[in-house]
């Protein structure tokens, strides 16, 4: 496995300084401003020697390390079966892992969290996966609404008509958010496939998650709608200071929306690497060979 870390990598311009922090050979021309060296970004996700195999046996990966930075976008990509959908469910403790330890959004846990860390991290994070799970005969502003399920108070989340109206207000601004505000009142079971999984992404945002967690969120959709979802979840991120970690067969979506791309190949991580890094070949290379 290679492994390149992504964040804070102090170069010398970064930080005013000079290679190796030595002086000048020449006299100095003017002041030498030296700007504060860059904390890092606080970490979201932190996985050490990671293990998991189910019950029956069956081994998906071992000895995963994965450092995870905030404000990071991350794609997660490996070919079928490569264990990408049950590493971002132990990662965020809704699946025990077999081994390893894991710190998530400050939470540490071995297998598995205990209940409460488990609801404070729910609270944290938001979900879209392929088959946007809405409530199909309610209606999308319910559906967004109930994103709030799990926060505080949010007993009256499940339906829209108990709702506070700060919720209300809020549902609406996140739906402008994914330009769905004119479905406000639509059955969600009545909307295409791109606009349910905007709406998904709305009922996410609302929870105001610091981490993003979206499995093949774009796998069912034709390509401009695929492209115009991974733009929207992308700018979202940025915009709003969310960490992104997504799974995708589309490698086209992978380069295109990540800051870093990480591959699972036979139970490891193949490489982990900014995506500016990643050539075709690497990519290749993931899923041949
Ligand atoms: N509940 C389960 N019990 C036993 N084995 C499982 C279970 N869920 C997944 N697996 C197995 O674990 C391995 C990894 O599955 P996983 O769904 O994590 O892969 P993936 O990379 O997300 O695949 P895909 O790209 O098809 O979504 C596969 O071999 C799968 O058959
Ligand atoms: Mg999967």
């Amino acid at each position: 496995m290679e492994h390149v870390p992504v964040q804070n990598v102090a170069t010398p311009s970064a930080v005013g300084a000079r290679p190796g922090g030595s002086e000048p050979d020449h006299p100095q021309i003017g002041p030498l401003v030296k700007a504060p060296a860059r904390a890092p970004a606080p970490q979201i996700i932190g996985a050490r020697g990671l293990a998991k195999t189910y019950p029956n046996g069956q081994a998906v990966f071992a000895g995963v390390d994965l450092d995870i930075r905030a404000d990071q976008r991350v794609a997660l990509i490996g070919s079928n079966g490569a264990g990408k959908s049950t590493l971002l469910k132990c990662l965020i403790g809704l699946l025990p892992s077999t081994s390893g330890e894991i710190t998530t959004l400050g939470e540490r846990f071995l297998a598995a969290p205990t209940g409460a860390q488990l609801t404070r991290l729910r609270r944290q994070i938001g979900f879209v996966f392929q088959n946007h799970g809405l409530v199909g005969r309610q209606s999308v502003l319910t559906n967004v609404i109930q994103g709030k399920l799990g926060l505080k108070g949010s007993w009256r989340a499940w339906h829209h008509a108990l709702a506070r109206q700060e919720w209300r207000e809020e549902a609406m601004a996140v739906l402008a958010e994914v330009r769905l505000a004119d479905k406000a009142d639509a059955r969600a079971d009545q909307l295409s496939g791109g606009q349910a999984q905007r709406v998904a992404i709305a009922r996410a945002l609302i929870r105001r998650p610091k981490l993003l967690i979206a499995d093949e969120p774009a796998a069912s959709l034709d390509p401009a709608v695929g492209r115009d979802i991974m733009r929207i979840f992308s700018e979202l991120a940025g915009e709003h200071g969310i960490t992104l970690v997504y799974t995708t067969h589309d490698m086209q979506h992978a380069l295109d929306y990540s800051d870093r791309i990480v591959a699972l190949k036979d139970g490891r991580v193949h490489f982990d690497r900014p995506t500016a890094r990643v050539s075709p070949r690497d990519m290749e290379g993931v899923f041949h060979g």
